[in-house]
């Protein structure tokens, strides 16, 4: 805690990559806690009154009785996701909460396919059979996968990333459906449909579960759809089917997707986020049948370099009491 006394305008909790850093040191002055703070140093960060704005990442923990008793004005989450924010805590301290929206749908639709065509066509299985010198020759058996040309790409959501999905699974000769708001619905107006008007089928949540080939999940996470994915719901999929995870990992239940995928309720599963990161369910490692990312969604040059601009650009506003670019809940400005 030694490096967080100095009073600076941001508290940055990892580096963020270039042109962040630049941008903060450019605007004012910032402490960066080089190996992340845990959660007693957070709270104690702060509640200390000695940093204005705090630029975190999802495994930092805002919740209520830390932002009860916070001194600071802003939170820039260098994520678009917010789900370690309790945002209503946020606003009603007056905290104004920044994340980076946009720039991360196509890279993170890339991995949605990536994984759906890695478990289809078992490709780690693969890659370590050849690294393993065990590949003599063509075989007409050899490593048999699943197609995904013709098949059905179910969405759970429909927001930015599940569009940017279906774009791709469409162009790969999926048929594509979709639900908004799993479990539950809601009204999707031909305007929102937009390009995808009559090339996709809007489903309910139990059609979706028991008609696709693929279930590419696409959420966020809060109290409705932490364990959307449990252990009713992988039994109501078709034993062929594939679980796609880029999400959130407590939108799926892993015990009991490892315990679905070991006794064969469903095929495989690609998941590039877990339930308690970055732990992995017992057993969920062992599985063949899985590909495992750590957390690579947003992971391209360009799009880091352009999540640190918006994070920086947020948190300077933030600094000067202004509307940052990116708000999460702009209402906790009037406060
Ligand atoms: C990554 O998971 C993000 O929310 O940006």
């Amino acid at each position: 805690m030694g490096g967080l006394v100095t009073a600076t305008d941001f508290l940055v909790t990892t580096p963020l990559p270039d042109p962040g850093m630049r941008l903060l040191e450019a605007a004012g002055t910032v402490t960066v806690a080089e190996n992340g703070l845990s959660h007693g140093e957070l709270v104690d960060a702060c509640t200390s009154g000695n940093h204005r704005v705090v630029v975190a990442q999802l495994r930092d923990e805002f919740d209520a009785p830390l932002l009860n008793r916070a001194r600071i004005t802003g939170i820039s989450n260098f994520a678009v996701g917010y789900n370690n924010i309790d945002i209503a805590a946020a606003t009603s301290n007056a905290i104004v909460v920044g994340n980076t929206p946009g720039v991360l749908t196509d890279a993170t639709a890339d991995i949605a396919v990536l994984l759906m065509l890695a478990v289809a066509r078992r490709c780690v299985e693969a890659d370590a059979f050849v690294r393993a010198g065990k590949f003599h020759g063509w075989q007409p058996q050899l490593l048999l996968g699943h197609d995904v040309s013709g098949k059905t790409l179910g969405l759970a959501g429909f927001g930015r990333i599940a569009r940017a999905t279906a774009r791709r699974a469409l162009a790969f000769g999926m048929t594509v459906a979709f639900c908004p708001r799993p479990p539950g619905d809601r009204e999707v107006s031909e305007a929102e449909l937009g390009e995808f008007a009559g090339k996709v089928r809007h489903v309910s949540w139990p059609e979706l579960v028991a008609t696709s080939d693929y279930l590419s999940v696409h959420v966020p996470l809060n109290a409705q759809t932490r364990h959307l994915v449990d252990a009713a719901v992988l039994h109501a999929m078709k034993p062929s089917a594939i679980l796609i995870n880029t999400a959130r990992g407590p939108i799926v239940d892993e015990r009991a997707l490892v315990a679905a995928l070991r006794d064969g309720t469903i095929a495989g599963a690609g998941l590039d986020v877990y339930e308690n990161e970055p732990r992995l369910a017992p057993g969920l490692a062992e599985l063949p049948n899985t590909v495992l990312l750590p957390h690579v969604g947003s992971a391209t040059v360009p799009v880091r370099a352009e999540m640190a601009r918006r994070c920086a650009e947020n948190a300077i506003a933030m600094a000067r009491r202004e509307l940052p670019p990116y708000p999460v809940n702009p209402e906790a400005l009037a406060r």
